[in-house]
């Protein structure tokens, strides 16, 4: 590796670019984005010790097959906990009181024509339900508590909390709440879990908010229940296929759209990136991992 230091590959696809003796000299992969990295590019790489994700979800990385090769994964959990939260409430915020459409109307000179802006939904005070009450669905309800917000919450178990109520299904939580924010882990076992059934429970009047991944949600039954009114809205920051995103998406008045950005703020990025390199300078000075998931 002394000759070749650090090399940077546009994805997994650059790994042709690099000569066999090169590709055989990695020991370390700083990993960025979210194209399936899994058993076919770590045999491409027989040298290689870690995959340091930046990011706190990496469900993009094969941990089994990593785990199978003695490979370690790493990701960058807590330094990003405050800024996805912020973007969840502000993305729940505007979608309840329309403020992409409101500034619409400023800009395009309705409001000083004299036109009246429709009102709005209130949200202080409204039903909210955590799905996945991790460290960033904790924060997230925190948040929104301190809106007055009565809190629910569905996870695998039910957590210690101050007095929000714990559902044992996703269904019964949709049926309760207003505002259903999404906040799971992403990959296989999450696939698909804000099902049709979710959906129709939240109901006419009800808002889906996700800054989790797009594969936690059935984006086709999402889609059909925003186009007949089955639901009331949502806000989503991460969707199936994303950056191409269903164009169907693009037609709906009752939806806020977000680039993933939760984590995209100048100093998150940057803790992330330090987490992400003191991984790997642990590792390649033979220490363990500071944040391990395998
Ligand atoms: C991305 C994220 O990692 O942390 C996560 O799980 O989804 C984001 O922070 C970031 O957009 C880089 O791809």
């Amino acid at each position: 590796m002394s000759e070749l230091g650090a090399v940077h590959l546009p994805g997994p696809e650059g790994l042709d670019r690099l000569a066999p003796e090169n590709r055989a000299a990695l020991r370390a992969v700083a990993y960025k984005g979210h194209a399936p990295f899994g058993a076919a590019e770590m045999d491409r790489l027989p040298g290689l010790g870690l995959i340091a994700n930046y990011g706190v979800g990496y469900d993009a990385i094969d941990v089994h097959a990593a785990r199978a090769r003695g490979i370690r994964v790493t990701n960058t959990p807590d330094v990003l906990n405050d800024d996805v939260a912020d973007l969840a409430v502000g993305m729940l915020l505007a979608q309840a009181r329309g403020l992409v459409a409101a500034d619409r109307f400023v800009r395009s000179g309705d409001w000083a024509a004299g036109r009246d802006f429709p009102l709005q939904r209130k949200a202080s005070g409204a039903r909210a339900g955590i799905l996945g009450l991790g460290r960033i669905g904790r924060e997230i309800a925190d948040r929104l508590a301190a809106f007055k917000m009565e809190i629910h919450y569905h996870s695998r178990s039910e957590k210690e909390t101050p007095g929000w109520i714990f559902h044992a299904e996703p269904v019964s939580l949709a049926r309760a709440v207003d505002f259903l924010v999404v906040a799971l882990v992403g990959g296989p076992e999450t696939a698909g879990y804000v099902s049709a059934e979710v959906i129709e429970a939240l109901g006419p009047d009800g808002v889906l908010v996700n800054i989790s991944r797009g594969s936690c949600v059935d984006e086709a039954a999402l889609l059909d229940a925003l186009e007949t009114g089955r639901i009331g809205g949502a806000a989503l920051d991460v969707f199936v296929n994303e950056p191409r995103i269903d164009g169907r998406f693009l037609g709906l008045g009752t939806v806020v759209l977000q680039p993933h950005q939760g984590s995209a703020t100048h100093a998150t990025r940057a803790a992330m990136a330090r987490l992400q390199r003191d991984n790997i300078v642990a590792f390649l000075a033979g220490r363990d991992p500071l944040t391990p998931v395998a």
